[in-house]
Order: C-alpha cells, then sequence, then structure tokens
C-alpha cells in the first residue's frame, strides 16, 4: 500500500511531497482509517534514561519540526517520537530547494536550515496533542545567533520544553546551521554542556522532576574527536547521546546528479559512518551512557546492527520516507532478535 502512495508522491518536489504526505496522514488519522497504513507490532518494552519505551525504534527529530503531526506519526507504532528542531525565535530556514532525492542511494540530502515556527508554537502543538507516548523534543539556536551567545538559546529551549519533553535533544550536529558543528568540540563542547546540565538542573529544582538531556551529534567525526565526545559527556553527567546526523560526506554518492548539493546526507550512505561513531561511542561509554543510533537504517538489519554495536534505542527517517510505516515493524522484530 506504502509503495503506490510513495510513487504518487515521489512525483512530486520533495517538500512538497512532505507536506502532502504529512498533511494527508493527518486526514487519515482524523478519518480513522490510519490502521489500514500502520502494520501491528508487539511490544518490546525497554527502559532506557529511566523512561519506558513501548518498543526501541523511534521517529528522528527533523520530520515533525513543529510538533504538527503529533497525532498521526504517534499512531503508527514508533516507540517514541522527537519532534524539531525548534529555535527559540520562528525562522524560515534556506531559500528553496532545500531537500533532494537520491532515491537509486535510498537517500536523502538536505539544507532546511532549521525552518519552524519557533518555541511558542511548538508548545502550544504539544500541549494540544492526545499521542501520549514517549516524547522527545529536539531544541537548537537560531541562525542569526552568534555561536558565543549559543549557550543562551539552548538555555531558553531546555527551560521552555522542559515541563513538557520525556527527554530533551540539544542538536550541535546540524550542518545547516553555519558554525552549528564547532560546538561540538573542544572548550565550546564543555562549555556548553556545563551550561546545558546547569539549566537542567535548575528547571528539575524548579519543577521537582529529572527530565534526561541528550546531546545528537554528527557522523563526520575523527576517533579523537569521539573519544572528546564521551569524555565531555560522562564529565558533565548528561543523560544520553544521539548519533548521529546526517553527513557532510559525499565519497557514498559521488557522480550522483545531486551529489554537489550543500547539506546534509541521510539514508544507506550514512550508515556505515554513524555505526563507527556508536561503536567509538560504545567502546569509551560502555553502559554508563545510553546511545541513540540513527542513521541509514532502511532495513531491520541496519537497525539490529547499531543495537549489537551498544545502542539502546534507535531512530529513523530516511528510511522511512523510503519504506513507510512497514520498516518500523522490520526494525522491532529484527532488535527483538538481537535481545
Ligand atoms: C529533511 C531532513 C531534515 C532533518 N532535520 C533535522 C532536524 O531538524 N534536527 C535534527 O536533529 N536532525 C534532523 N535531521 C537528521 C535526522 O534526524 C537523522 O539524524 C539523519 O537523517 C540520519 O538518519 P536517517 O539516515 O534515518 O535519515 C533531518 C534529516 C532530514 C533528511
Amino acid at each position: 500500500m506504502y509503495g503506490v502512495i510513495r510513487n504518487l508522491l515521489f512525483r512530486l518536489p520533495p517538500e512538497q511531497a512532505h507536506n502532502v504526505a504529512l498533511n494527508g496522514l493527518d486526514l487519515a488519522h482524523r478519518l480513522g482509517v490510519l490502521s489500514a497504513f500502520s502494520p501491528k507490532i508487539d511490544a518490546l518494552p525497554v527502559n532506557v534514561m529511566g523512561l519506558d519505551f513501548p518498543n526501541p525504534v523511534g521517529l528522528a527529530a527533523g520530520l515533525d519540526k513543529n510538533a504538527d503531526h503529533l497525532d498521526a506519526l504517534g499512531a503508527l507504532g514508533f516507540g517514541f517520537i522527537e519532534v524539531g528542531t525548534v529555535t527559540p525565535l520562528a525562522q524560515p530556514g534556506n531559500p528553496k530547494p532545500r531537500m533532494f532525492r537520491l532515491p537509486e542511494h535510498q537517500a536523502i540530502i538536505n539544507r532546511m536550515g532549521f525552518n519552524n515556527e519557533g518555541l511558542d508554537h511548538l508548545l502550544a502543538r504539544v500541549d494540544n496533542r492526545r499521542y501520549s507516548g514517549v516524547l522527545g523534543i529536539n531544541v537548537g539556536k537560531n541562525k542569526d545567533t552568534p555561536n558565543d551567545q549559543s549557550e543562551s538559546d539552548y538555555r531558553k529551549g531546555i527551560s521552555a520544553v522542559y515541563t513538557r519533553a520525556d527527554y530533551i535533544t540539544v542538536n550541535v550536529s546540524s550542518p545547516n546551521t553555519p558554525g552549528l558543528r564547532d560546538l561540538q568540540f573542544g572548550d565550546s563542547l564543555k562549555g556548553l554542556l556545563e551550561a546545558i546540565k546547569d539549566e537542567q538542573l535548575k528547571c528539575e529544582k524548579q519543577h521537582g522532576r529529572y527530565v534526561p538531556v541528550a546531546v545528537k551529534i554528527a557522523p563526520d567525526m575523527d576517533d579523537d574527536g569521539i573519544r572528546f565526545v564521551a569524555s565531555a559527556l560522562r564529565e558533565t553527567g548528561l543523560d544520553g547521546v544521539i548519533a548521529t546526523n546526517t553527513t557532510i560526506s559525499r565519497d557514498a554518492v559521488a557522480g550522483h546528479a545531486h551529489a554537489d548539493e550543500a547539506g546534509g546526507l541521510s539514508g544507506a550512505p550514512v550508515r556505515e559512518a554513524s555505526l563507527r561513531v556508536i561503536k567509538g561511542l560504545y567502546a569509551e561509554l560502555g553502559e554508563s551512557l545510553p546511545i541513540i543510533g540513527v542513521g541509514g537504517i532502511t532495513d531491520g538489519e541496519s537497525a539490529a546492527e547499531k543495537v549489537r554495536a551498544g545502542a539502546k534505542l534507535v531512530q529513523v527517517y530516511t528510511g522511512f520516507i523510503y519504506r513507510g510505516p512497514e520498516l518500523i515493524k522490520e526494525a522491532v522484530e529484527a532488535i527483538r532478535q538481537v535481545k
């Protein structure tokens, strides 16, 4: 069924297809016919970061940036949903076109640039949701905020979403906000993680509830970089790491008509790089800090290998665009075999 819908959607430009698909999903949900598209998924409960997940396969950030489609997405069987990236203020993102399909590679290149309606909009949507599953909220910084003031944007994001999120993700790895990924290294990272921890503890004190915070990192990191991130996470006492975001490498798609488009590459071509980062993090962190694996999951095996490498949860985005809800079930079943 999804194959037929996908073939129609893929006749539209990618961003338009994205919007049509999500609006269609909302409509199907309102009409009560969404179950026709959603496979029945048997529970595979897991407790990570102190939270109970019905299964370990979640939706990655960026698909529902504004939390506009939470109820419909939540009816598809995901074990959790991460909305955002949300920035303190609304911003338009980069000029269009800014999303490109590479079907031969089961891949997407995007340079959306954190187009989103801002914190107020997202919070209103979250407050009106019916979805009762695990909700992650991914926060970032506005493009116009200089890097040396990024701390303030992350603090604003954390404190605003704190009472609504089950967990919070701090995104320092999008390639589409100039300079953002510099925050993953050296003193910038340490300083930022300390500020994030400080904000989290302040919010805990204020609201009497501890909400875990995870940091999302890029796949384009050498072994020293991975070790450094791991030790900074351990030292600051953050709660998890999401590996990975999209890659700036084009090695795997060289020669493709869209290969030279600026932005982050996702889907099958990022699978190996994400796995390498997960393995490197697990070698440093072991069971002390949970890893959420994301990047290039297009079938059961690509999900299971992340769990074998040490990930406790996984997320999908590009594979979900190509495969639809069937991928969730396939990934859950493959992970069930790992345990
Ligand atoms: C169009 C698009 C937009 C994205 N937007 C975000 C975002 O706003 N925040 C974020 O943390 N990751 C974002 N991502 C990255 C995904 O969450 C994911 O980390 C990455 O695509 C690798 O997973 P995949 O291969 O399953 O797509 C985006 C990815 C795509 C394809």
